[in-house]
């Protein structure tokens, strides 16, 4: 194995890739001061501009029409894919949580957006039940709950079109998942999926380094 070329960022490090690839717009800088004031001790939930950046420029690659995403809290990755859908896209939305996408439903008003975003309230399984079989998404984001990551992928991945991506957020869980001496059980469902996607025949996997750790899924 060749020494890990990717680390963990230090501050200067961060604002310098920030600020060079896509920095936040007006309404995204607001998503993350409204989180960090109304909802303090989990604005670490949000994903990072950088990670943003990113996901709004791959829904661009891929040229995203329909996309699904599994756990909105306030909005911030939802307005990032949203941002990189094609002119008549749709994105469906996925929160249990009334209180938090509040916030994410603001944002999507700033932005102009509410055209293209649609919120169901409801536990995601049952959302995804529900979808037709044969849905076709381009691209597909999970950031829930952990334990259900594999049961969101089985329902996901039957509705993909052939090249379709699907994202997953906190494969690496602030690295616990490479250590043996912590097995809770969302580490543990973190790592079962993870070994999961890595043999499954479906798909090409790729996990990289960014944010918490993201896993792309390209739909073969
Ligand atoms: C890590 S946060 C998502 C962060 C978001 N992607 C962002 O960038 O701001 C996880 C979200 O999943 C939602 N969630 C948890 N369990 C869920 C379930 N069973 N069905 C749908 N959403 C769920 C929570 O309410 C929370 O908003």
């Amino acid at each position: 194995m060749s020494d890990p070329k990717s680390f963990f960022l230090s501050k200067p490090v961060h604002e310098y890739l920030v600020a060079h690839g896509a920095p936040p717009d007006e309404v995204q800088q607001w998503l993350i001061q409204e989180t960090l004031a109304k909802v303090p001790d989990l604005s670490m939930m949000q994903i990072s501009p950088e990670q943003g950046a990113f996901m709004t420029l791959l829904a661009r690659l891929i040229q995203a029409k329909h996309a699904i995403e599994i756990g909105t809290f306030t909005g911030y990755s939802s307005l990032a894919i949203a941002y990189g859908l094609e002119s008549d896209g749709h994105l469906l939305c996925c929160d249990v949580s009334e209180e938090w996408t509040a916030i994410a439903r603001e944002g999507w008003e700033r932005a102009g957006m509410t055209d293209r975003i649609e919120l169901q309230i409801a536990p995601a399984l049952e959302t995804l039940q529900a979808l037709p079989k044969d849905a076709l998404i381009d691209l597909a984001f999970i950031d829930a709950d952990k334990q259900n990551y594999a049961a969101y992928y089985e329902e996901l991945i039957i509705r993909m079109r052939t090249n379709g991506v699907i994202l997953v957020d906190n494969v690496l869980w602030s690295g616990t998942v490479a250590d043996p001496s912590v097995a809770d059980a969302d580490t543990n469902a973190i790592r079962e999926f993870n070994d999961m996607v890595a043999a499954d025949a479906r798909v090409d996997a790729s996990m990289i380094p960014l944010g918490d750790g993201l896993t792309l899924l390209r739909k073969r």
